[in-house]
């Protein structure tokens, strides 16, 4: 009876990734530049943000539709644009990413590219 369960549940997941491969946002609408920072971003960023920037990670907030100006002030300089509430006010635990400046356009096109608006 308990494995029983167990199976319908491991069906049940793989049809929920079945679901989230063809849910919007997947790579198929990502243009080159929105791949580009998808790239970046699954390498470097999913240390501590979820691989599914709409949620929230082990260590880091969600951060789906991100807008350049946000990430320039988070990576570059540690804060947040004028006017910007702050996901997490008060801690400065992200660390600088200077050396991604130039790559700042393909992030944000990844992050807002990937944004769900829907719960
Ligand atoms: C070492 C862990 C860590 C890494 C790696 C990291 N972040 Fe963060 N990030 C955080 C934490 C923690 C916060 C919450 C604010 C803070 O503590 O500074 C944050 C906040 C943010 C925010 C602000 C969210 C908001 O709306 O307030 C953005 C945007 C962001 N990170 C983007 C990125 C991107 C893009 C990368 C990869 C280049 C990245 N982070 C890599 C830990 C990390």
């Amino acid at each position: 009876m308990l494995a029983v369960k167990a199976i319908a549940s491991l069906l049940g997941l793989a049809a929920t990734w079945g679901l989230a491969a063809c849910a919007p946002g997947s790579d198929a609408e990502l243009d080159a530049l929105a791949l580009q920072g998808e790239e970046i971003y699954q390498n470097v960023c999913i240390a501590c943000h979820n691989g599914d920037p709409n949620k929230d990670g082990a260590i880091g907030p969600a951060n789906a539709g991100s807008s350049e100006d946000l990430l320039r002030g988070v990576l570059l300089r540690g804060e947040v644009p004028p006017g910007y509430t702050p996901k997490r006010p008060g801690s400065n635990a992200m660390p600088r990413f200077p050396e991604l400046e130039g790559d700042i356009p393909a992030l944000a096109a990844y992050l807002q590219a990937v944004e769900r608006t829907e719960p």
